[in-house]
């Protein structure tokens, strides 16, 4: 299983309310067949057994209050239970690190962690990561020092337009926190889940290479390290 592969399963089974994207989505699809169906006469067993949604959760359409928990901060928000997590950030609270580029979690632009894990904000619906510790680019750098990721990707000149960076700067932190010496197919695995169009890979490895230095040199010595 490739790693966007497993990214796109995390938003899927990771839903605390049971309405991912997808099953909203899905969930949506039943409403519509239900609205076709109740033109036809059902008993009032069956109606009362469907609950005009054949058991699917409704909530909304209107907008709901939910609280979001994110880079240590509890943000409370009005939004639709379609709007994703990236949008909800983007949008509404105006945290925009994560980068909303396909829309359909395929490029990995909009990684964030998601209780430690690395994930697709833009397939996760806002409703379901209610919660859950959510941490976006912004939470690394503290006191105008930059981790040791982010602190890589500019001496190694890791970037052109930027648009990846930020998701690769997270999935780069997610890959080292759990791989203090990454191998060659770690790191594939750890970052193939993200894409760059400008073609910036040779940076991107070089960083790594540093940051997973840095971070050893960090944790040797027992001190305090960003993110
Ligand atoms: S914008 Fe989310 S994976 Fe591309
Ligand atoms: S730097 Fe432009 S997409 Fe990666």
């Amino acid at each position: 299983m490739s790693s966007s592969d497993e990214r796109r399963d995390q938003a899927e089974n990771s839903s605390p309310s049971g309405v991912s994207r997808r099953n909203f989505l899905k969930g949506t699809g039943v409403a519509g067949v239900a609205g076709v169906a109740l033109t036809i006469p059902l008993s009032p067993e069956a109606e009362a057994k469907a609950g005009g949604t054949f058991g699917v959760p409704v909530i909304g359409p209107e907008k709901t209050k939910i609280t979001l928990t994110i880079n240590g901060a509890a943000r409370a928000v009005e939004v639709e239970p379609r709007v994703t997590l990236l949008d909800a950030m983007r949008n509404d609270l105006d945290i925009t690190g994560a980068k909303r580029v396909c829309d359909r979690g395929t490029c990995g632009a909009c990684s964030v962690l998601m209780d430690g894990k690395l994930v697709y904000a833009c397939s996760i619906l806002a409703i379901d990561a209610q919660g859950s510790k959510i941490e976006t680019v912004e939470s690394l750098s503290s006191n105008g020092t930059l981790h040791p990721v982010q602190q890589a990707f500019v001496d190694h000149d890791a970037q052109q337009c930027g648009f990846c960076t930020p998701g690769f700067v997270m999935a780069c932190k997610s890959l080292l926190d759990h791989h203090p010496n990454p191998t060659a197919e770690d790191i594939q695995m750890g970052l193939g889940g993200n894409l760059c169009r400008c073609g910036t890979y040779v940076g991107i490895k070089a960083a790594v290479a540093q940051a997973a230095t840095e971070m050893k040199k960090t944790r040797t010595k027992g001190g305090k390290r960003n993110g």
